[in-house]
């Protein structure tokens, strides 16, 4: 599976959810995951990224490893985006900053 790391937080571009062919991107209030039981791996979200926040799991960067259970817990509660929307009005300032794990809105 793909999983979306820690630099779409506060960013939520969406370019991302308009070229998954199987529609398995979901959306919270300031940061999107993917399901893992419906990725089919096929690559094709990761270049969309702006903020280059999509990795394949086994390159995930190792401080981000608690995003793997993120991305599988949220995607069961949070609603299926299939359509880009406008990012926060604030995605460039926070595109590139560390560590944003506590701004993360469930
Ligand atoms: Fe969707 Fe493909 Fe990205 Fe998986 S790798 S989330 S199937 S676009
Ligand atoms: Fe997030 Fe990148 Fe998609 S910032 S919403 S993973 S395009």
């Amino acid at each position: 599976t793909f999983i979306v790391g820690d630099n779409c937080v506060k960013c939520k571009f969406t370019d991302c959810v308009e070229v998954c062919p199987v529609d398995c991107f979901h959306e919270g209030p300031n940061f999107l995951v993917i399901d893992p039981d419906e990725c089919i791996d096929c690559a094709l979200c990761e270049p969309e990224c702006p903020a280059d926040a999509i990795f394949p799991e086994d390159e995930l960067p190792d401080d981000q490893e608690v995003y793997i259970e993120l991305n599988r817990d949220l995607s069961q509660v949070w609603p299926v985006l299939t359509v880009k929307k406008d990012a926060p009005d604030d995605a460039d300032k926070w595109n590139g900053i560390k560590d944003k794990l506590e701004h993360l809105e469930q």
